[in-house]
């Protein structure tokens, strides 16, 4: 770029209507201090004719904002049925593990884990626990599935609770994979123990079950047949066993318990996962977010919650996995925007800009100044990156920049890639209206029955419902009245906890009278 030569103000601007990428995966970026129109003429002009155009987009909301544009853009487009938001409690849950695969997952954990430069052993075992734990639960849930009668079903379940084994604590390995599975194993030293202890034991129940299920079955089926409908299942449990003797042995050693043992050190290494395994919103198999986005959906993911490293390692491994479609034809396209770019790029990133291209992937990136990045991601790779940007937008900023006078600039004006740099040129910006802003919110939040589920029906027509993470943990969501624009903290309650709050209160008061049958009164 540094060919280009310094280019001065002098030169006569140029007026366009927008900053419209074209269309052909080559991917965009927005650099510029905050106020100089990134979002208005460069993120929404291009989020709106995304849209229009059928693609699926992804977006990180780091601001709690402009899952707004997108709704609104939806609204405008008729895509509103495609709307999927993650991250809040009205949105579609996903079972984040089941867009990893092995090696996108371990390089998740490390990367959620964080390396310590000095001494990397702890963080690496932990994730090698971690992964370990993981095989057994994957091939546990594979076995599961693949049985196609319920009783069978009913009977694996039986096989896999070793709750009434008295030797040890009561344990029940999982039949379904998530963070909140297996770190459920990983992260107790306890369940880790008895995890270990008990795999002998299940590989030889399991092996009766099956037994058990050919011999109930011997009379009815033919032989060919029988073989037939337990292939799969019995396919999985030769994996399993593979598993089983290859991990074993390092699980035992993570297993034994030693005042000594730096098994502790390992297992803390894992507390960072503790926000994705308690969150029920990623631990459910509602959606799958690659599958949404090969099948067209508009999602919108809230950020504004997450911590940086989270973000990160869940962009890298949607990333990896949409690299995978390389080598199918008529992909759906997929536009990905991350306004605040600097807060998902790291070090340790390596993305594969070219491949992405390949596979109908693109990138829109904006961020505030090019040393930020820089900070983020080292010299080289961020060379890297802008190398692989074919479109470049340079907005206003105090500090020139290597090739521009930027400093110069008024709202809304770039040196752009679009004319080559040859002079500035001037964006018509992108202003959305508050109000129909929040009535596309409006329309989502009742098409998701958010007012009925919190009883806040009374305030649907004047009101939008907002989400705060630390306000919904007190049962409280933010009213914000549409008309006075003013907004109120209120209580909610939930018709399904407060379901499950009184189906418990009920148990407990018929035990208690049960119970106070067989208790003799003093
Ligand atoms: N709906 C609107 N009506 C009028 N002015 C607006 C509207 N939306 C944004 N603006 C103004 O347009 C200018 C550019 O805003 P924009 O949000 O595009 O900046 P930005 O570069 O994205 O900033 P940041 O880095 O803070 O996100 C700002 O001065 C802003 O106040
Ligand atoms: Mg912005």
């Amino acid at each position: 770029m540094t060919s280009m030569g310094f280019i001065t103000q002098e030169k006569k601007k140029e007026t366009r209507t927008d900053a419209i990428v074209p269309i052909n995966f080559t991917h965009a970026h927005a650099i510029g201090q905050t106020g100089c129109g990134k979002t208005t003429s460069f993120i929404y002009p291009n989020l709106a004719y995304r849209i229009k155009n059928k693609h699926s987009i992804l977006l990180y909301d780091f601001k709690g904002k402009e899952h707004l544009a997108l709704k609104y853009f939806a609204h405008k487009y008729d895509r509103e049925n495609d709307l999927i938001e993650i991250g809040k409690p009205w949105g579609m849950k996903t079972n984040l593990i089941r867009i990893m695969s092995p090696n996108t997952l371990e390089s998740f954990v490390e990367t959620m884990i964080g390396s310590d430069a000095k001494d990397p052993y702890w963080p690496k075992s932990a994730t090698k626990l971690f992964i370990n734990v993981y095989n057994v639960v994957k091939i546990l849930e594979k076995i599961y599935t693949s049985l196609t009668i319920n009783a069978d079903k009913n009977s694996f379940l039986e096989v896999l609770n070793f709750d009434e084994d008295l030797e040890h604590n009561d344990f029940v390995y999982p039949n379904k994979l998530s963070f909140h599975s297996v770190l459920f194993i990983a992260q107790s030293e306890e369940s880790l123990a008895a995890f270990v202890s008990h795999l002998s034991g299940l590989t030889q129940n399991i092996e009766r079950f099956f037994y058990q299920c050919l011999d109930n079955q011997d009379k009815q089926y033919a032989q060919a047949a029988l073989i037939k409908k337990y292939a799969k299942p019995i396919k999985h449990f030769m994996q399993y066993k593979k598993i089983v003797k290859t991990t074993k042995k390092r699980l035992e050693s993570y297993a034994k318990v030693n005042g000594e043992n730096p098994k502790i050190s390992i297992i803390m290494n894992l507390l960072p996962l503790n926000i994705i395994a308690n969150d029920l919103t990623l631990n459910t198999d509602e959606c799958n977010i690659i599958d949404a986005l090969n099948e067209g959906a508009l999602i919108s993911i809230n950020s504004r919650d997450m911590s940086d490293e989270f973000t990160q390692g869940l962009n890298k491994a949607i990333f990896s996995e949409l690299s995978k479609r390389s080598l199918l034809s008529n992909v759906q396209p997929v536009s990905i925007f991350i306004d605040e770019a600097q807060r998902i790029m790291n070090k340790d990133s390596d993305y594969h800009l070219d491949v992405l291209r390949e596979c109908k992937v693109e990138l829109f990136l904006a961020y505030q100044n090019a040393e930020l990045m820089k900070d983020k991601l080292g010299e080289l790779k961020y060379k890297a990156l802008q190398q692989n940007l074919s479109s470049s937008f340079y907005f206003r900023n105090d500090e020139n920049s290597q090739d521009f006078q930027t400093s110069l600039l008024q709202d809304f004006e770039s040196f752009s890639s679009k004319n080559s740099y040859e002079k500035p040129m001037v964006f018509k910006p992108m202003f959305l209206k508050k109000e129909t802003l929040l009535q596309a919110e409006q329309s989502y939040l009742k098409k998701q029955e958010v007012y009925k589920i919190f009883q806040l029906e009374k305030y649907e027509k004047s009101c939008i419902v907002i989400y705060d993470k630390l306000n919904f943990e007190e049962d409280k969501v933010i009213l914000y009245s549409i008309k006075t624009d003013k907004s109120s903290l209120v209580p909610v309650t939930n018709r399904s906890h407060s379901l499950a709050v009184f189906d418990f209160a009920k148990e407990m008061y018929n035990k208690a009278q049960n119970d106070s049958i067989k208790t003799p009164n003093f």
